[in-house]
């Protein structure tokens, strides 16, 4: 990619989205061009379709999507389908009418099987039954993936889909019903500490292991992979895909204390009183606790010749202090 080369990042405004474009700026890209969701509905195929005729951008980012943490999917699998599958087809097919050069696929480890062996190979791609709670959301993902692939392999395009962990990071989702564990417990935290009550309940029994990577890491592997490699590099037997994780796992808990950690700093580090008398962590083990692991295998990123550089408790600090900044909580 030139740094004059007409890029369109569909979805800029999101988590994934916003990082991708402070990458593409930081790295001098010059000629972006975004279009909110109420200037261009990516459900709309004709409007998709003559953006991209009068538009012809050589080089595409999907990462629009509608998303939600494990109650929105399992509540409004629907959406999670249709939407997703519409957005997708309609992106990556007007991509390929216009003569796109190269497009970068958002997809999701949800895709994955329930029961993958970990950490989770690529090739594990419907090997097993997915998770039954965002099963419609992975199915769009999949078929997402696999018209990319398809579309490399008929027509010879270099359409290429990556599979991030979970992330977290600058305008992530704060909301309550609808936000994910890391993003959860930052304002939960929060809310303890400012309400002066220092105590949260967290849900399980923090036993299970994840991996959490900063949204900028994924951003700069994303761009990374646009600018140095082909769908060729990345093909293996289960399609053109690839996994970005940071290849760290820790337990729930270890994350929920890393969280405190960083909304109490101050008064941590005043070294008079333990973690614990700051603010007390209740596990309400009548809540599920989701998969016992979920670890990305980072392998073949590694190969390419990424690796992620911002540490956990570097990032949580980051999005706490952009937290703080932005007063989610309105
Ligand atoms: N967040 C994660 O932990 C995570 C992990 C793995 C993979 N991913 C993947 O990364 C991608 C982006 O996720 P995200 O977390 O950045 O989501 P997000 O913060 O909810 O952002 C989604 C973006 O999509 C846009 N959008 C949704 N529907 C649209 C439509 N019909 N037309 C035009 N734009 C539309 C939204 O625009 P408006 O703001 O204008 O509505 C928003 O900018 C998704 O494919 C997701 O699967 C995310």
């Amino acid at each position: 990619m030139n740094e004059d080369a007409k890029i369109y990042l569909a979805g800029h405004r999101g988590l994934v989205g916003s990082a991708i474009l402070r990458s593409l700026q930081i790295k001098g890209y010059t000629n972006i061009i975004t279009r909110t969701h109420a200037e261009l509905d990516l459900l709309n195929q004709d409007a998709v379709h003559s953006f991209f005729t009068t538009e012809k951008p050589g080089y595409v980012f999907l990462a629009a999507a509608k998303v939600g943490g494990i109650g929105a999917n399992s509540t409004y699998p629907v959406e999670f389908l249709y939407l997703n599958t519409l957005i997708g087809f309609n992106v990556v097919h007007a991509a390929y009418t216009a003569g796109v050069k190269k497009l970068m696929n958002l997809g999701s480890t949800c895709i994955y099987p329930k029961m993958a062996e970990q950490p989770i190979k690529e090739e594990s791609l419907l090997t097993g039954l997915l998770e039954p709670t965002n099963d419609a959301y992975a199915l769009a993902k999949i078929s997402v993936i696999k018209l990319c692939t398809a579309y490399n392999k008929q027509y010879g395009t270099n359409y290429l889909s990556v599979m991030p962990t979970n992330l977290y990071g600058i305008g992530d989702n704060y909301d309550l019903e609808n936000s994910h564990v890391l993003p959860a417990m930052i304002r939960k935290f929060h809310e303890a500490k400012v309400s002066g009550v220092n105590q949260v309940v967290l849900w399980g029994d923090g036993s299970p292991l994840r991996e959490f990577l900063y949204s900028d890491d994924l951003a700069d592997a994303v761009v990374y992979l646009m600018e140095q490699k082909n769908a060729g590099d990345i093909h293996h037997s289960a399609g053109d895909f690839i996994n970005i994780g940071s290849g760290q796992e820790l337990t729930i808990k270890e994350l929920a204390e890393t969280v405190r950690s960083v909304v109490y700093a101050q008064e941590l580090a005043m070294g008079n009183t333990s973690p614990d008398r700051v603010c007390h962590i209740t596990w309400d083990s009548s809540k599920p606790n989701g998969t016992p692991r979920k670890l990305c295998d980072v392998s073949r990123l590694s190969t390419l010749g990424f690796t992620p550089k911002i540490g956990l408790c570097e990032g949580i600090t980051k999005a706490y202090t952009d937290f703080l900044n932005e007063d989610y909580c309105k």
